[in-house]
């Protein structure tokens, strides 16, 4: 059941919300807003089970939390998933009934694209509520957050090369890149500029030979890529990628990706820790997304804005590494706790 499910965190409002005329079924998970109204993305799923659904979204949308708040944005942490139907009759109504569920939170959640969602249903959304963001037009339109994702993971990988090698120089590292969809492409193409040579991966066979023939890169199959002797794996695909069977054979020594959920569980990280690899934790890294959805929700005008805050995750992976050194090299859980040290002052300060 809910409160006893593993995932959950304490989280603040749990929602439910059905609408049979357009086949919705959606989970609602509002985290934390302690930090400012929560934020996260729709994801579009088939899941098993009710169940598989609801550990989703309790996992993201607190990873939502944590990333807001190690991102310095005023948001909390939210997500919704929707459990996709065998057929979608129509669309639009589908996402404007979600619109509508949105809107009842009056503002406790503002939402935008995740996996299966592109701003064409947002627009559908963004004609039941205006707290969605991620939309094509309107004044503060941010549009695609992916090269934004991309340009903050290659800001923090940057920052772990330093540590590990002394230099952020990339010529000649070899990365591993799982996964070639919008972020992958991108992490990609700054890789490639930086003098990175690339071996890639995509179940989707037909954009891994454009992307390698782009940008000089091999091809593997998805289930070798992180056996590859590569210096540096990159995932960006899905999810559970880092088991302690895949870490055992992992030659990269750092890990740095745009995937959310990257760790199987909270033991790989140990494991990582103990066989001397850095891991960047993935909900630091890969913040770039939603900062730029933040400009949006905030409706901030400054480009430099963006660009501050860009910089800004690469002194906190600084941070997370610098510390970890200290505490076994575990860097996922420093990260936790920095993160929940932020919401803890903040409520402290509220109080
Ligand atoms: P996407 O859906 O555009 O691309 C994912 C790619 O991974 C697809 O090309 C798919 O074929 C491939 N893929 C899936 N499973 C694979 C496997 N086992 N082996 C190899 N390739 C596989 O997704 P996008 O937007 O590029 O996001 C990538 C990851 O980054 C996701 O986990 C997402 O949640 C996360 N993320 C994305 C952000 C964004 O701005 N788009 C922001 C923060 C996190």
């Amino acid at each position: 059941m809910l409160f006893d499910h593993e995932s959950f965190d304490g989280h603040e409002t749990v929602v439910f919300a059905k609408d049979e005329a357009s086949g919705l079924s959606a989970i609602i998970a509002l985290h934390s807003t302690a930090l400012g109204p929560a934020a996260g993305g729709t994801r579009l799923w088939r899941y098993d089970s009710d169940q598989e659904a609801l550990g989703d979204v309790l996992r993201l949308s607190r990873g939502m939390t944590y990333k807001n708040a190690m991102a310095g944005l005023p948001l909390g942490g939210g997500k919704t998933v929707i459990l996709a139907p065998d057929h979608i009759k129509d669309r639009q109504a589908l996402f404007a009934a979600l619109g509508r569920a949105i809107d009842r939170l009056g503002g406790a959640y503002w939402t935008a694209e995740d996996v299966g969602v592109g701003p064409a249903d947002m627009a559908a959304v963004a004609g039941e509520t205006r707290f969605v963001a991620g939309l094509e037009s309107g004044t503060f339109a941010s549009g695609d957050p992916s090269p934004v994702t991309a340009r903050g993971v290659f800001t923090c990988l940057r920052v772990g090369a330093q540590h590990l090698w002394g230099s952020q120089d990339l010529i000649g590292r070899r990365a591993a890149v799982q996964g070639l969809g919008h972020v992958g492409q991108h992490l990609c193409h700054l890789l490639h500029a930086a003098g990175a040579d690339l071996v890639v991966c995509d179940l989707d066979g037909k954009r891994a030979s454009a992307v390698a023939k782009r940008y000089d890169a091999s091809v593997v199959a998805p289930d070798d890529i992180v056996h590859q002797d590569a210096d540096i794996f990159v995932p960006c695909a899905l999810g559970g990628i880092l088991t302690h069977e895949s870490v055992a054979g992992l030659p990269a020594k750092l890990i740095c990706g745009a995937a959310n959920n990257q760790l199987a569980d909270d033991s790989v990280a140990v494991q990582l820790a103990s066989a001397d690899k850095l891991y960047l934790p993935d909900y630091v890294v890969n913040a770039g997304g939603i900062i730029n959805v933040a400009s949006e929700i905030l409706r901030i005008e400054d480009h430099a804005w963006l660009e501050g805050k860009l910089e800004a995750l690469g002194a906190t992976i600084k941070e997370v590494i610098t510390k970890a050194q200290a505490r076994n090299g575990n860097t996922a859980a420093v990260a936790d706790a920095i993160a929940r040290g932020r919401i803890d002052v903040h409520d402290r300060l509220a109080a």
